[in-house]
């Protein structure tokens, strides 16, 4: 049977990413029957893409959950609107995908959390390097201890997104919209990474800063002041007792955007970087073998085809029951959430923060 799945938020990551991603799945398990937007022009897209009828886009979300067309939603707001329109999608018995990060601090995750727990309920969360088959070969060859015990965990992701001419004052430059800036924003998939791999993040220094201080406003001329960050750093002890340095940054002026994870073990290591081409790179094994120099291994085509992106299959497999090692849920979100409150703290404090300290201040 097909699920029927309504979208909130037909901006580019829906339109992009979340389009794409359906697609690619099998057309008899899926159709996208509804989409709610606040904008006349995201709903006249997502009109013609799906070829809905009128009397399937919304304005409202609420209207949308309550036309009981659905029975999922896709979240895909700016971050300060996710936990809001979760928790009224849940309490209407829908099934949950929700954009990263879930949320704008961890209070609001952990009660969605609770809620989808006391209505039993599925929610995903789009932690998307989880959903690609590189980074699941990645992780598989991790598991296998290829690296033996893991040491260093160095994590990069950065962009030039906040040096593009003339760009605006769009959501993600306002706290009070996206909470914080490339720390959830880019860090959130970076952490929840770390987290997949089995490497819990348990403490942590970390820096955060703003280059691009003024940006006009989007619907006047007007400057405005940017209140999240450009930059963030964030240096962290893992539960194995390896150790996590993560960079995050949408002003390195750079020829493509690079994320690179490189994994550090006592046997060698092993690099995944975006845009050095399909596959890993990898030293490891014997004085020999390493002396050998860096090679190439391939994804093998088990973990699909290069360029696919599973996440939509992932959350639809979620809903119908069916999990694995690559399913991200709202327990990985509240995770993540929490390491971003922990690095907003130690900036702002100027100290070393546990998670065992965010954890024990929840108020849900
Ligand atoms: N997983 C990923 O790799 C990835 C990539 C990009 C963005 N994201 C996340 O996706 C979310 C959206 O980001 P984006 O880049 O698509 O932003 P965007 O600004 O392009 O799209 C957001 C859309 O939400 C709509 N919207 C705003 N308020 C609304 C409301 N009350 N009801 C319904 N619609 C409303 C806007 O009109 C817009 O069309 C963010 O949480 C972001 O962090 C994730």
């Amino acid at each position: 049977m097909k699920k029927k799945i309504g979208i909130i938020g037909y901006g580019w990551v829906a339109g992009a990413n979340h389009r794409n991603s359906y697609s690619q799945m099998n057309r008899d398990e899926v159709e996208i029957v509804a989409v709610c937007d606040v904008c006349d022009k995201a709903l006249a897209r997502a009109k013609e893409d799906f070829g809905l009828k009128e009397d399937c886009l919304f304005k409202d979300y609420k209207e949308m959950i309550d036309s009981g067309l659905c029975e999922m939603v896709d979240i895909c707001t700016p971050n300060s609107l996710h936990c809001e329109q979760a928790k009224y999608a849940l309490n209407a018995g829908l099934a949950v995908s929700i954009e990263k990060p879930v949320g704008v601090n961890s209070d609001e995750v952990a009660q969605v959390k609770a809620l989808a727990e006391k209505k039993g309920l599925p929610v995903f969360v789009c932690f998307t390097w989880r959903h690609m088959p590189t980074t699941r070969f990645l992780k598989d060859v991790i598991d296998s201890g290829t690296v033996g015990k893991v040491y260093h965990c160095y994590i990069k992701c950065i962009k030039e997104s906040g040096l593009w001419e003339g760009r605006r004052l769009e959501w993600r430059f306002q706290k009070e919209y996206g909470g914080t800036g490339v720390l959830c924003d880019l860090g959130s998939h970076m952490i929840d990474f770390l987290n997949w791999m089995n490497e819990d993040i348990i403490g942590l220094y970390a820096n955060q800063g703003i280059f691009i201080k003024e940006r006009q406003k989007l619907d006047s001329d007007e400057w405005a002041k940017v209140t999240t960050d450009d930059y963030a750093n964030i240096m962290a002890d893992l539960k194995s007792g390896a150790t996590a340095n993560i960079e995050l940054s949408r002003c390195a002026k750079t020829e493509e955007q690079l994320v690179e994870f490189i994994i550090y073990g006592e046997k060698g290591y092993i690099r995944y970087c975006n845009y050095v081409g399909e596959g890993l790179e990898i030293c490891y094994g014997s004085k020999e073998e390493i002396k050998k120099g860096k090679q190439r291994v391939s994804t093998p085509s088990s973990y699909g085809e290069n360029g696919r992106m599973y996440q939509s299959q992932s959350f639809v497999d979620m809903v119908n029951g069916k999990t694995d090692n690559f399913t991200s849920t709202i327990d990985d979100g509240l995770r993540a959430q929490m390491v971003i409150d922990a690095a907003v703290k130690s900036h702002v404090e100027k100290r070393y923060v546990t998670i065992e300290e965010i954890k024990n201040s929840l108020k849900y």
